[in-house]
């Protein structure tokens, strides 16, 4: 049986009954199954026992604590890009030695913490960065352990908004010039050269874009060799995709044979930093039916749900698959499925056959584990949903849903005259 299947009608998140669960918890909930996220991390991490690796799992896809000292027991290390998700990393237990840092916009005071915290690395996105790393770790006198984040300029068949290794996206340093950025970091007795990363997308669904990314890197690596610089790390990003809909991505041991002439028995120590691939399919988001509403063009079915709580439909024309909690009968309508925020772009599925529902009953958004509730907001003053994890017969709340007093906790009330 799978973490979210139906027995009898009636949808399971491992072996207790959504409905029940739900009775306590209310909607709109963010329900996970601790199974699925240990598995999708096993599946990851032992596809790639073919060469010495690391699974920094990427934080901002799910930043729920109790997600993050799940994988960081299984021993994963983290990716992040900001000093908030290192606070939350640390928090829930990673391992300093383990946490790689990205991102174009690392403030110095951010590199300071990362530096007093000894992280493996910083992922390097420009030169004026690597200045600021320098200066930082000269005020804390420490040498920072540095990788570039290389651009190849690859497409990698995604959503515009989340591909990100192409010539005209702000990521990385242009792989064409990464050498003059090596030697120059090479020469700062402040920082040392460890390694490279390359991360071109998310939601990457065929092999090649991969594979043509690592033998980008290799070519650098063999520049970098003439020039005397030898790397210890290739930290090749995340970008799995899953499946929504009816793509057909690459397991993560299809990947590891895809790179296997590239990777196997390799001198390098890889990393990989899979977002998506663990948390996506671990999720599912609850909500109820509020309304039906039919107009002369169009039937609607209204939740309680909205593009505050899940906010890639709109974001990325995502897909998600929706079904009731309680498997109905045959006939089906046609329908747009809304949530109540005032904005036609809130909605999580438009002309979609769904089962005859009625007010009232539940709806399971699928697929909601990764970039769901850590993209979630406040809009429309409403609290952010509860998250639940169940593990075989438990469940466990893992964040209470927000109150009106959350939103209002870091306001000042001024009567200004
Ligand atoms: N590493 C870096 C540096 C990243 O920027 C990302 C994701 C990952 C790893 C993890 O990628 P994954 O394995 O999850 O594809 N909000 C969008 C996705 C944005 C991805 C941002 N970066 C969505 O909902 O589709």
């Amino acid at each position: 049986m799978g973490a979210f299947d139906y027995q009898k009608g009636e949808l399971y998140c491992e072996r207790l009954k959504v409905k029940e669960i739900i009775a306590a918890v209310g909607t709109p909930c963010y329900l996970y199954s601790h199974r699925a996220l240990v598995e999708n991390y096993q599946a990851f991490n032992e596809a790639f026992t073919c060469t010495k690796h690391l699974v920094c799992y990427a934080v901002k896809t799910n930043a729920n604590l109790t997600i993050l000292r799940t994988l960081a027991n299984l021993g994963a290390g983290a990716d992040i890009v900001s000093a908030g998700e290192l606070y939350l990393a640390l928090t829930a237990g990673f391992k300093p030695e383990k946490i790689v840092f990205a991102g174009v916009g690392k403030t110095g005071d951010e590199i300071y913490d990362a530096l007093k915290n000894d992280i493996l690395m910083f992922n390097v996105e420009s030169l004026p960065e690597l200045d600021l790393i320098s200066s930082v770790a000269k005020k804390v006198k420490k040498r920072a352990r540095i990788s570039f984040r290389v651009n190849p300029d690859i497409n990698p068949q995604t959503h515009h908004h989340i591909s990100t290794g192409l010539a005209q996206n702000k990521f990385g340093i242009n792989i064409n010039f990464a050498a003059e950025a090596y030697e120059r970091a090479s020469l700062d007795k402040f920082l040392e050269v460890v390694g490279v990363q390359v991360h071109i997308g998310s939601q990457i669904t065929t092999v090649e874009p991969f594979v043509e990314a690592v033998e980008k890197v290799f070519r650098l690596l063999k520049t970098l060799k003439e020039l005397a610089l030898e790397l210890k790390y290739i930290d090749l990003g995340g970008g799995l995709g899953i499946t929504y809909n009816d793509e057909k991505p690459p397991t993560p041991q299809d990947l590891a044979q895809a790179l296997s002439p590239l990777i196997r028995k390799s001198p390098y120590h890889f990393i990989f930093e899979p977002g998506r691939y663990i948390a996506g399919t671990a999720g599912i988001l609850v909500t109820k039916i509020l309304y039906l509403k039919e107009t002369q063009v169009k039937k609607f079915v209204i939740v309680d749900a909205g593009m505050n709580d899940l906010s890639r439909p709109v974001m990325y024309d995502a897909y998600h698959e929706i079904k009731p909690v309680r498997e109905s009968g045959q006939n089906e309508m046609l329908v747009d499925i809304v949530g109540p925020i005032c904005e036609s772009g809130d909605y999580f599925a438009k002309n979609r056959r769904l089962p005859l529902v009625e007010q009232g009953d539940l709806l399971a958004i699928f697929n909601a584990g990764a970039y769901g509730f850590s993209m979630s907001s406040n809009y429309n003053a409403r609290p952010r949903a509860c998250e639940v994890v169940v593990s075989k017969n438990q469940y466990y709340i893992v964040r209470d849903r927000e109150t009106f007093g959350d939103l209002v906790s870091n306001e000042r009330l001024l009567d200004i005259k």
